[in-house]
């Protein structure tokens, strides 16, 4: 475990080592020295800013990069003032990729102003060639940039990036590597996301993760069972498992003898202290029975299932290469709302996929109808070079839009009957954190993920404790604390 690691005696008079994770923390050594010399030529603390675009596992990723930029003594802020910016980027639509470049741009400001700032790139968006030409070309102030399959390296990149000139640009194609027990430092004391799984194989059509992320390669099960059991022993007490499609977990790398997804989640259901475990993404093509009442015999799975549809239509799920029809999706939802009723199903839907018609739009609707969605997340469709989807012919804009209007007012009508059925009931809650627009009001999450309020103080934060919900005001409940 990284935690019985002390930098201190690692000797730097010699060659750093070949092998991993002993490499890095012979750069994390390496890098404390410089940034001490910074720090006395400086005559303050260095500080540092990881901003975090994209999904969980993005998410995941930057708290890899904050355990390192502290363990090598940066000290963390969330302003992009600050002495060492890096963004961890997504491209899974054009309109986050945007964001990063519009970005840029301020940083470069702050960055005339602050002789030893360093402004560093990574994640998804890096794995892309286009991208890495355009920031060569137009963003030569940029100080490090790398991707998504050398994140592990990131201390000796760091080191890299403060005694080399000029940009730094180390992407790789793929990996097949897994690098255990480097820092991390948690957003949340009390909830964790834990990676269970890398990288996706499935290419549907319409989606760059596979070519930015890499192969699927699963985690082994005893170092995912570890992380947890450490987790628990650090008052963690939801753990969410992270992977592309969490319900392919143990087949890839092929004959490994890994237990199967609802295996593992047989087993982390044993780590005491663990209260509650949640998963992303599942899947419908692999959505086993087993997984079903794995979760339904469960005390700790919580009854959520995020199960993205994409589209109702059979003819367009064809397309996206999506390996289910609309009849069978209706059939898996049904047979979960069957086996276990108080389930909440949320699902991501895309809009606009290259020769989507009004009429398969209204499939994706009367889709909406049918299963009624505690939440859908529409997209509009975004071409992404390289993708299979981005050669295909794209449907006008103006008919996209109506389409999207009208399959959102399907889901806010619907979600708003959906969630409200549990008005009045007396349930727990994760309480997360304070309400960011009144202060006075606790936030916290309900065993589907569904979001309440409540008043109540700061010190029940990673406390689980039963609200009333009094009111459902759409997507969130507002509630009050009943004390047993
Ligand atoms: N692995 C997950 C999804 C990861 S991406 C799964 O298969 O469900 C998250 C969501 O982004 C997807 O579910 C999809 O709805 C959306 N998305 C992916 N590519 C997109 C694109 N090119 N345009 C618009 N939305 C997209
Ligand atoms: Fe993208 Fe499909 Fe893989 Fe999800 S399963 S990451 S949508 S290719
Ligand atoms: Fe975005 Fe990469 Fe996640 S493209 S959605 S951050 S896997």
């Amino acid at each position: 475990m990284y935690d019985n690691i002390n930098l201190d005696n690692i000797d730097l008079s010699i060659a750093p080592p070949a092998e991993e994770p002993a490499r890095q923390y012979y750069f994390m050594a390496k890098c404390r020295e410089v940034i001490r010399d910074i720090r006395q030529e400086m005559g303050r603390d260095l500080t540092a800013c990881t901003q975090t675009f994209g999904c969980q596992m993005n998410a995941r990723d930057s708290e890899k990069l904050s355990g390192i930029l502290k363990s090598v003594g940066f000290i963390e802020t969330d302003s992009e003032e600050a002495d060492f910016v890096i963004y961890n980027t997504c491209t899974v639509r054009d309109n986050a990729n945007q964001r990063v470049f519009g970005r840029l741009g301020v940083l470069n400001g702050y960055k005339k102003k602050n002789p030893w700032m360093k402004v560093a790139l990574c994640g998804c968006m890096m794995q892309e060639d286009l991208v890495i030409r355009k920031l060569r070309k137009s963003y030569g102030f940029v100080d490090l940039v790398f991707g998504t399959h050398n994140l592990y390296k990131f201390a000796e990149l760091l080191y890299r990036c403060y005694t080399e000139k000029g940009m730094l640009v180390d992407i790789w194609e793929d990996t097949d590597k897994i690098v255990e027990d480097l820092p991390v430092e948690r957003k949340y004391p009390f909830k964790s996301g834990v990676n269970i799984m890398f990288g996706c194989n499935n290419f549907c059509s319409y989606c760059i993760v596979p070519y930015v992320r890499g192969r699927e390669r699963s985690r082994a099960p005893e170092e995912i069972l570890r992380e947890i059991r450490n987790l628990a022993a650090d008052g963690v007490k939801e753990v969410m498992l992270l992977g592309q499609n969490v319900n392919s977990y143990g087949k890839e790398p092929k004959n490994t003898g890994f237990m199967s997804f609802p295996e593992l989640l047989q087993e982390v259901e044993k780590i005491d202290g663990i209260e509650r475990i949640r998963f992303m993404t599942s899947h419908p093509k692999d959505l086993s029975d087993e997984l079903i009442q794995v979760m339904k015999a469960s005390k700790k799975i919580c009854r959520h299932l995020h199960l993205p549809l994409q589209s109702g239509s059979t003819r367009i799920l064809e397309k996206m290469n999506r390996r289910y029809t609309k009849e069978s999706y209706l059939a898996l939802a049904e047979k979960i709302r069957r086996e276990i009723p108080d389930i909440s199903l949320t699902t991501d839907i895309i809009v606009g996929f290259p020769g989507e018609t009004g009429e398969d739009a209204e499939e994706t609707i009367d889709v909406i109808r049918k299963v009624q969605f505690d939440n859908a997340f529409t997209f509009v469709y975004s071409k992404r070079t390289g993708t299979p989807a981005a050669a295909m012919e794209q449907v006008p804009e103006q008919e996209v839009r109506e389409n999207f209007d009208k399959v959102l007012a399907c889901v806010q009508e619907t979600a708003r009957e959906r969630v409200k059925r549990f008005e009045g009931r007396i349930l727990p809650v994760l309480v997360e954190e304070v309400n960011e627009q009144d202060a006075s009001l606790m936030t916290g999450r309900l065993s589907n993920n569904t979001v309440v309020h409540f008043p109540g103080d700061a010190s029940l934060i990673g406390q689980i404790v039963d609200v009333r919900l009094e009111r459902c005001e759409g997507f969130y409940y507002i509630g009050t604390r009943v004390l047993q």
